[in-house]
């Protein structure tokens, strides 16, 4: 199902981006032959093919203005005088009367006695220098040389927009079919890299939730069949890990229940047997109590005193028997008690009270037993919904147990100290019972809780048992903190009252 599930994700993946990439490319297509009806069409290159021919024209027109501008130098008959005359200061005046013409550098005439110029600031950066030379007739000054500047702009211009009609033109005498394709050929291969990108980022992030759903689902499987072992592992922070930690608290509270069901079908079978027991030993209790005081009262001693041995027997035997059915009364009074535990009917009670309850009435036994009982009282407001007098049954049943475990042990200073703890995670409180004994050995742990067993001589073994059930019937849990040492410490764990479980 959830390979299914997989094949279904990429499948949607690829199909939501393949539908927008097929609209795309015909999108495209249209689009660029649109543009290129548009853009590319005679009128545009012919205007292009006319504003070079300006350039060209403007450029030209320049030239020959360097030539007049030569000419007019070559032929001046003023400065051939001058020249004859061999006068500075007249040449370069008539030099600038013949200047016509802007952006002129400089002008340098060469007489036999060296050369004279005139010199016009110039911008390098915008203008550029173009040489002419003049040859003269004159036998005193042979050569002119003109250094012009022209427009870097211009010419710059010109070379870009030859090029761009060289291009324009090249693009528009090219078949239309060729140019879309090109276009076209090159939006998709950049499309096809986003695609494949993005789909193989989808099947990774899709692989990763659908593995962990798949293990969540043989997961699921199992807890069905009866597997309350499996755990999932989250595997990380997102809906999925929240559904997982849901399923692994599921399968604990499953677990948990499973396990105080179980525990309390088993103590009702052991109630129905303590039942039949305490009924078929209670009968005949007082017939064979009756009985043997009547063979004691009715025999007459002899005279003679013979029988004196027989005498003694019989009271031994007697009292044998009378102190036999006693402890068997007594059995069958915890038997019946135990078959006995009446329902609980719990009420909303502040921990705090009830243990300052329980305090008060195990004074008495803590004081006859020199045992010293430490309550150590929570703040009020710990509500808990308990049954206060099957409760202060599984209180007094710890209590008793520490106290007689350290008098069998004959413990120094026996101390039973009893803390209280909020567990705000689970909103729960744990009611702890330490003393100071002998501690439990661990391979009696399994067993404690089992109804009849007991390691004292006279214990019916019932007292943890009772305790166990009152507990899981009030949905909490007992259990023995191994880390406690030295002693025992036995907690009692029950939910709060009126508070949600996180
Ligand atoms: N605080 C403790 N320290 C050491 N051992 C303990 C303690 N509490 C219980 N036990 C052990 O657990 C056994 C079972 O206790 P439980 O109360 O069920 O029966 P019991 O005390 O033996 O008999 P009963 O309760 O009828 O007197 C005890 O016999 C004892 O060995
Ligand atoms: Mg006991």
């Amino acid at each position: 199902m959830i390979k299914r599930l997989d094949v279904k994700f990429v499948l949607t993946l690829i199909i939501t981006s393949v539908v927008p990439i097929v609209a795309s490319l015909y999108l495209v297509t249209e689009a660029v032959q649109t543009s290129l009806g548009v853009g590319l069409n005679r009128d545009i290159a012919q205007s292009l093919s006319r504003s070079v021919a300006v350039y060209k024209d403007y450029i030209e027109a320049i030239k020959s203005g360097h030539d007049g501008f030569m000419f007019r130098l070559a032929d001046s008959a003023r400065l051939e005088e001058a020249c004859n005359a061999q006068d500075e200061a007249h040449i370069k005046t008539i030099l600038r009367s013949l200047i016509r013409t802007g952006q002129i550098k400089e002008i340098s005439v060469e007489l036999g006695s060296g050369p004279v110029s005139i010199q016009y600031p110039f911008d390098d950066s915008q203008f550029r220098s173009v040489t002419r030379n003049a040859t003269l007739k004159n036998p005193f000054c042979r050569s002119v040389e003109v250094v012009f500047g022209v427009d870097r702009n211009i010419t710059a211009n010109f070379k870009q927009a030859a090029q761009s009609t060289e291009t324009y033109e090249a693009l528009y005498r090219a078949p239309r079919d060729y140019l879309t394709q090109r276009v076209i050929m090159i939006y998709g291969v950049f499309l096809g890299l986003i695609v494949i990108i993005s789909v193989w980022q989808g099947v990774f992030w899709t692989r990763r939730l659908t593995r962990r759903l798949h293990v969540l689902n043989l997961a699921t499987r199992n807890v069905a069949k009866g597997d309350l072992d499996v755990r999932v592992d989250p595997g990380g922070e997102d809906e999925v890990a929240e559904l997982i930690v849901s399923f692994n608290n599921m399968v604990d509270e499953i677990e948990s229940t499973r396990a105080r069901i179980q525990y309390l079908q088993k103590i009702s079978t052991w109630q129905e047997i303590a039942r039949r027991l305490a009924h078929e030993i209670k009968n005949p209790l007082t017939p064979i109590r009756l009985a043997a005081q009547q063979l004691k009262n009715k025999y007459k001693p002899c005279e003679d005193n013979s029988d004196a041995a027989f005498r003694r027997l019989l009271d031994q035997s007697v009292d044998i028997i009378e102190e036999e059915v006693h402890t068997l009364k007594r059995l069958v009074t915890d038997f019946s008690s135990f078959a006995k535990l009446p329902q609980i009917s719990p009420e909303p009670m502040d921990v705090g009270e009830f243990l300052r309850d329980c305090e008060s009435s195990l004074e008495i036994v803590a004081q006859q037993q020199d045992l010293s009982l430490l309550f150590q009282f929570p703040q009020p407001g710990l509500v808990v919904s308990i049954d206060s007098m099957m409760m202060k049954r599984v209180v007094d049943n710890l209590i008793r147990n520490a106290s007689e475990a350290m008098i069998n042990a004959d413990v120094t200073n026996p101390s039973v100290v009893v803390r209280v703890e909020e567990l705000s995670k689970t909103q729960e409180v744990a009611i702890r019972f330490e003393d100071n004994g002998p501690g439990i050995m661990p391979e009696h742990h399994p067993s404690l809780f089992e109804p009849y067993f007991t390691t004292k001589e006279d214990g019916t073994g019932l007292g943890l048992a009772i305790s166990k059930k009152i507990v899981l019937e009030h949905n909490g849990v007992i259990w023995i903190d191994d880390e406690q040492q030295p002693g025992a410490c036995f907690v009692v764990q029950l939910p709060l009252a009126n508070r949600q479980k996180k």
